[in-house]
C-alpha cells in the first residue's frame, strides 16, 4: 500500500479519468451513489431500451469474434465444453431481460433458475420463455452459440431445453445475505452472474459483499462464473441512468479472494472503438471463472 486508495465517483465527462484517488489525511471523498438511489434508479429501467442498447448490432454482430457479443458467448461456451461444471442446479444472478448466458450452460443442468431484482425484467424473461409473441429474438445468439459449441444441433433443439430447464424466474437481492429470501436447499452446484454485481452496489465494499452473499447460494465446490464491465461509471437503460463501479481487473482478483472464491481463470476483452457507442463508458469485459473451496 502507498497509503493511497482509490475511489468510485459519478458519471465523468468525456475523457476524464472514472477512478478518483484519495490519500490519507484528506477528507474521504462522498459516494456518488447509495444504495437507495440504485434503487429509485433501477425504477426507471426499460428492459426494451437496454435489450436495444446491448443484444442488437452493432454489439450483437455475428460475423466477427472480434465484437463482445461473441467474445462472451465463447468464454462460456469454452469453459462449459470441460465438462467440469455440471450438477443439479445452476442459478444465474441478476438474470435481466436476457437468456444469452444460459445458452450454454443449460446442456450442464437439470434446473435453470433465472433471477432478477426488477419484476419488469423477470416479466420479459417469461414472454420468451413461454415463447410468447413479442418476446425478444434470441435465435440469432442461439444459432451461433450451436455453431461454437460445433455438435451440429439445430438450434431450436437448443432453445427447446433451455425452455424446459428454466424451471424458476425468481426475485432476488444482492444486497442481502440471503439474496433468495430464503436459503435454496439444497444449494446450487454453479453460480452465473452477467453484468450484474457492479451495476447494482455503490462501491467496491458493497461488491464484495455482494458477491459474499453469492456464496451463501452455492455448494462447497460449487463454481461461479462472472461476466462484467471494466472501467465502467454508468450504463443506460431507456431514462434510466445507472451507476456502475468502475473495476479494474485487479479489483475482480481482490473480490473473488475477499469473498473466499478461489480464481481458476480471468480473461478480459477492451472494447474497440466502434462497439463505444454511448450506452455507457465501459472499456472492457472480463470473464472470471472461480470456485467455491471445499469444507474441511
Ligand atoms: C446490467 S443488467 C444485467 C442484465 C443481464 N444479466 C445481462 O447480462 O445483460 C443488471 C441487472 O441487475 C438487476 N438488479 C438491480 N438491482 C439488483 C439487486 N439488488 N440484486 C440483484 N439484481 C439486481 C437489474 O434489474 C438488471 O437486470
Amino acid at each position: 500500500m502507498d497509503g493511497a486508495v482509490t475511489a468510485p465517483r459519478g458519471p465523468p465527462g468525456p475523457g476524464s479519468d472514472k477512478r478518483r484517488r484519495w490519500r490519507r489525511g484528506e477528507p474521504q471523498p462522498l459516494a456518488m451513489s447509495s444504495p437507495a438511489a440504485l434503487r429509485e434508479g433501477y425504477e426507471h429501467f426499460d428492459p426494451r431500451a437496454y435489450l436495444r442498447n446491448n443484444y442488437l448490432p452493432p454489439r450483437a454482430d455475428f460475423s466477427s469474434e472480434e465484437f463482445v457479443v461473441p467474445w462472451k458467448l465463447r468464454c462460456l461456451a469454452e469453459t462449459f465444453a470441460s465438462g467440469e461444471i455440471r450438477g443439479r442446479t445452476l442459478i444465474d444472478v441478476g438474470t435481466g431481460p436476457t437468456i444469452y448466458q444460459l445458452l450454454s450452460a443449460c446442456d450442464h443442468f437439470e434446473e435453470i433458475v433465472a433471477t432478477d431484482y426488477l419484476a419488469v425484467n423477470r416479466e420479459e424473461l417469461g414472454r420468451w420463455a413461454r415463447g410468447e409473441p413479442g418476446a425478444f429474438d434470441w435465435s440469432p445468439f442461439i444459432q451461433h452459440v450451436c455453431k461454437i459449441e460445433g455438435r451440429g444441433e439445430p438450434w431450436q433443439d437448443k432453445e427447446r431445453r433451455l425452455r424446459q430447464r428454466l424451471g424458476r424466474i425468481l426475485p432476488i437481492d444482492v444486497h442481502r445475505p440471503e439474496p433468495l429470501g430464503t436459503p435454496l436447499r439444497p444449494r446450487a452446484d454453479a453460480l452465473l452472474s452477467a453484468f450484474c454485481l457492479e451495476a447494482v452496489s455503490p462501491d467496491r465494499a458493497a461488491f464484495v459483499r455482494a458477491l459474499a452473499h453469492l456464496g451463501n447460494l452455492l455448494r462447497p465446490g460449487g463454481h461461479v462464473l462472472l461476466l462484467g464491465a471494466l472501467g465502467e461509471s454508468f450504463y443506460l437503460a431507456g431514462p434510466a441512468r445507472l451507476p456502475v463501479v468502475p473495476l479494474q481487473e485487479s479489483d475482480v482478483r481482490e473480490a473473488l479472494a475477499a469473498a473466499g472464491f478461489a480464481l481458476r481463470e480471468l480473461r478480459t476483452y477492451a472494447m474497440p472503438p466502434a462497439l463505444r457507442t454511448g450506452v455507457d463508458d465501459v472499456d472492457g469485459v472480463f470473464f472470471a471463472h472461480a470456485q467455491k473451496p471445499l469444507e474441511g
